[in-house]
């Protein structure tokens, strides 16, 4: 148990000191806007706000879950109240990190809870889908979930879906046969919303129809072009073998720009769209690809773990003003007719899409089927 917690904050310490994220992009560089020259709206009256599982936020973004399971106010500690401080005051959603070394060591259940200085978030709690998975000894069910969700009275509950950080680690848990019947079952008697979130490598249609046939709540693409944990791996292993494996991976996977267009192609969905999110012109075009969020973890990693909350939110706000701008500049007033205004799709994501969708017709009618 020791060594979830050490894990845990080697990833920080990586996160924050070296450069973890992927060599290739989300390809939101070959999504496009059409500027319109006749906006026809006022750039004071664009309504940001959005509805998410029943609840309504000021922003269309989320802080996506980054930590959790030291003691009391350490890091961890520090690191969730001062992102929930900045999402209580914007009122945005957030998650939290993996609740596994809570469920190990219940005392560092403060590290996770930050309803004291974030009384109205949208909390988001956090497991992992390999320990969920048949063959995982001592594995989880309704119980833990609860256990994860109740202690730190979260809205709801993310499923880390992990098999790349976990493939290439060598004390990694690639136990995932039936993952899916367990979501299934947990569905069914878990009374908060589950989010299937990948971590970095993007969720495919195929997966997404699946999640969405046993009643997942939403998606989080988690896609490829931001934080890589293979890469976060790399610097963690110890020998040549290790490191090949890592450095190989370091790429592998969807990038975010086209997991939320498959995602949104193929199923009705709430999605939140995380990974290489760095700016608001980006969460605008997952916005308009059709993500109902867009989350961001490694950016506000930084000013947390100083306790910073203007740091964080400067950010955040830097990423609103942005969107806003964009929203401006294509007339759209909200969210709903942000995703109606045309785009045209370039180069790498135009022949992906080609092959995987019927990207004409998505093009033309990219609302939520
Ligand atoms: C993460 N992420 C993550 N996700 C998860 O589901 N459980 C976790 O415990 C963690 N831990 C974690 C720690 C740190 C330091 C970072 C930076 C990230 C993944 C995170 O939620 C997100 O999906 C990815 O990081 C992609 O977003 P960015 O970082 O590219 O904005």
């Amino acid at each position: 148990e020791e060594l979830t917690i050490i894990r845990k904050f080697e990833h920080i310490e990586h996160c924050l000191k070296k450069q973890v994220e992927a060599h290739v992009s989300t390809q939101f560089e070959n999504i496009h806007f059409v500027h319109k020259s006749l906006p026809e709206i006022d750039k004071d009256e664009i309504d940001l706000s959005v509805e998410f599982l029943g609840r309504k936020f000021d922003y269309p973004i989320m802080i996506a879950g980054m930590t959790g399971g030291t003691k009391g106010s350490q890091i961890a500690g520090k690191i969730n109240k001062t992102l929930a401080k900045a999402a209580q005051e914007l009122n945005i959603p957030m998650g939290v990190g993996s609740q596994r070394a809570m469920i190990r060591n219940p005392e560092t259940w403060e590290s996770y809870y930050v309803r004291d200085v974030a009384p109205d978030v949208f909390l988001v709690g956090n497991l992992g889908a390999p320990q969920f998975a048949e063959t995982m000894p001592n594995r989880y069910g309704v119980e833990e979930a609860l256990k994860a969700v109740e202690t730190i009275q979260a809205d709801a509950l993310a499923i880390h879906m992990n098999p790349l950080q976990e493939s290439v680690q060598p004390e990694g848990d690639t136990q995932y046969r039936g993952v899916l019947k367990a979501l299934a079952e947990l569905k069914n008697e878990l009374p908060y919303p589950i989010i299937a979130k990948e971590t970095g490598a993007g969720v495919s249609m195929e997966v997404a129809i699946r999640l969405e046939s046993i009643g997942i709540d939403a998606i989080d693409v988690g896609g490829l072009g931001g934080t890589s944990w293979s890469g976060v791996e790399y610097y963690r292993a110890k020998d040549e073998r290790s490191k090949n494996l890592a450095l190989k991976f370091w790429d592998w996977g969807i990038p975010t720009a086209l997991s939320v267009a498959e995602v949104r192609y193929a199923t009705g969905l709430p999605i939140i769209a995380t990974g290489g999110i760095r700016d608001g012109i980006m969460i605008a075009k997952a916005l308009a690809l059709g993500a109902n969020l867009a989350g961001v973890a490694l950016p506000l990693l930084k000013p947390a773990v100083k306790g910073d909350v203007e740091g964080v939110i400067k950010i955040l706000q830097r990423y609103i003003d942005e969107l806003r701008n964009a929203m401006f500049l294509v007339g759209a007033r909200n969210l709903e007719e942000l995703r109606k205004v045309p785009l045209v799709v370039t180069g790498f994501a135009r022949e992906w899409l080609e092959q995987r969708i019927d990207l004409a017709e998505f093009l033309r009618e990219r609302r939520r089927k």
